[in-house]
């Protein structure tokens, strides 16, 4: 099969690979449809990523139909359509019991990082019964990739952990693809206000159409005084930061109001200051999140009502054979105004 592997830091490349066999009883084989390119997997080519090694098959999200399974899957057959998960979680360990899949201790984040993913004709996927997800007659397979990875990032670190309310103000600090997601995902809560950050003014454009009620172009260096300008100098009930750098985190420290939450979504590879000297008395919450990805359920019906609609978010199409115009197009954001490329297997 054709696959897409990771040669150590800046090497890439579309190889013919062996097609991955049943290695446990709860594993399936799926077929992939499509699939997609995550922020992270460009920070796994960078070297940032050192438990993703080289000769590694990339990616962990995606759609496809279940061509074998061993013989402890019970909730999924040849032929069926599945969703798969970015987190592979086993179901019975404590941190599977807590719904904290993230944490599964045989499991987690391991697709397309410590074992072969999805950018790839055909994929393994570990504990088959509870990290695949049915996908329902007539559905809209591109928008469900969404659901992979960004959407319930967005949501269950961003908006369930900023604890949007309604009436209150958002600042999401990071207008990517998970920052668009969050954007999306915190409407169901109805904030009187979503203030939408960033660098990239196309991007800003974006978020104005997915329902940001105010944008800020913070290369000015001036995001703090005008975020405090229009919130009457109170700042936000709820700073979401989805860009994963200090300054995006210490720009959330400054515009939370008391009592608010900070809300972090990015991955952060740099030390970062907590100036606990100015916010020791503003009453605030800073929480931190691995997607746990257990609000799929949840994020299906949305999308099947028409609650949201995450296709918005595809900019891009590619066949596999073209994988690397894929990377090159989503590497190249600010020029190529890229924000998900669907990659069809
Ligand atoms: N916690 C989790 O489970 C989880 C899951 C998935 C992704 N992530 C992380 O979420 C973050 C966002 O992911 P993404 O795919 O949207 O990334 P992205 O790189 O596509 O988007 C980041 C955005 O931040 C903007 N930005 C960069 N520097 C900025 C600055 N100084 N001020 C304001 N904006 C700035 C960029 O213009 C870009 O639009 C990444 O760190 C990613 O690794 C976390
Ligand atoms: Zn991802
Ligand atoms: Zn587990």
């Amino acid at each position: 099969m054709k696959a897409f592997v990771y040669r150590g830091p800046g090497k890439k490349a579309l190889e013919e690979h062996a097609k991955p066999e049943i290695t446990a009883p709860t594993d399936a084989i799926v077929k992939i449809i499509k699939t997609t390119i995550c922020g992270t997997d460009l920070h796994i080519l960078k070297g940032d990523v050192p438990t993703c090694q080289p000769g590694r098959i990339l990616g962990h999200e995606g759609v496809g139909i279940v061509d074998k399974v061993g013989p402890a899957v019970t909730a999924f057959k040849p032929g069926d359509r599945v969703l798969i998960s970015c987190v592979s979680a086993c179901g019975k360990c404590v941190y599977c019991r807590k719904q904290m899949y993230s944490h599964c201790t045989t499991g987690g984040w391991i697709l397309g990082n410590t074992i072969d993913g999805t950018q790839a004709e055909f994929v393994r996927t570990p504990y088959a019964d509870t990290s695949l997800y049915p996908i329902p007659e007539g559905a809209d397979e591109e928008a469900l990739v969404m659901l992979s990875d960004i959407l319930p990032t967005g949501f269950e670190c961003g908006v369930l952990n900023g604890k949007v309310q309604p009436g209150s103000v958002t600042a999401i600090v990071g207008s990517g693809p998970v920052g668009l997601a969050a954007l999306l995902t915190a409407q169901f809560f109805s904030p009187a206000e979503i203030i939408m950050i960033d660098l990239d003014d196309n991007r800003l454009e974006m978020a104005k159409r997915f329902g940001a009620t105010a944008t800020v172009n913070s290369a000015d260096g001036k995001a703090v005084e005008t975020v405090m300008k229009m919130t009457g100098n109170r700042g936000v009930d709820t700073a979401i930061e989805a860009v994963g750098i200090p300054a995006t985190f210490e720009l959330c420290e400054k515009i939370v109001a008391p009592g608010g939450t900070i809300a972090n979504i990015g991955v952060h590879g740099q030390q970062v200051a907590l100036h606990l000297e100015c916010l020791w008395d503003r009453n605030i919450s800073i929480t931190t999140r691995l997607v746990d990805t257990a609000t799929i359920p949840m994020l299906f019906k949305t999308v099947a009502s028409r609650k949201i609609d995450p296709r918005r978010l595809i900019t891009h199409r590619f066949k596999l054979d073209n994988i690397l115009d894929a990377y090159d197009a989503f590497g190249n954001a600010a020029k190529t105004k890229a924000l998900k490329v669907i990659i069809e297997a």
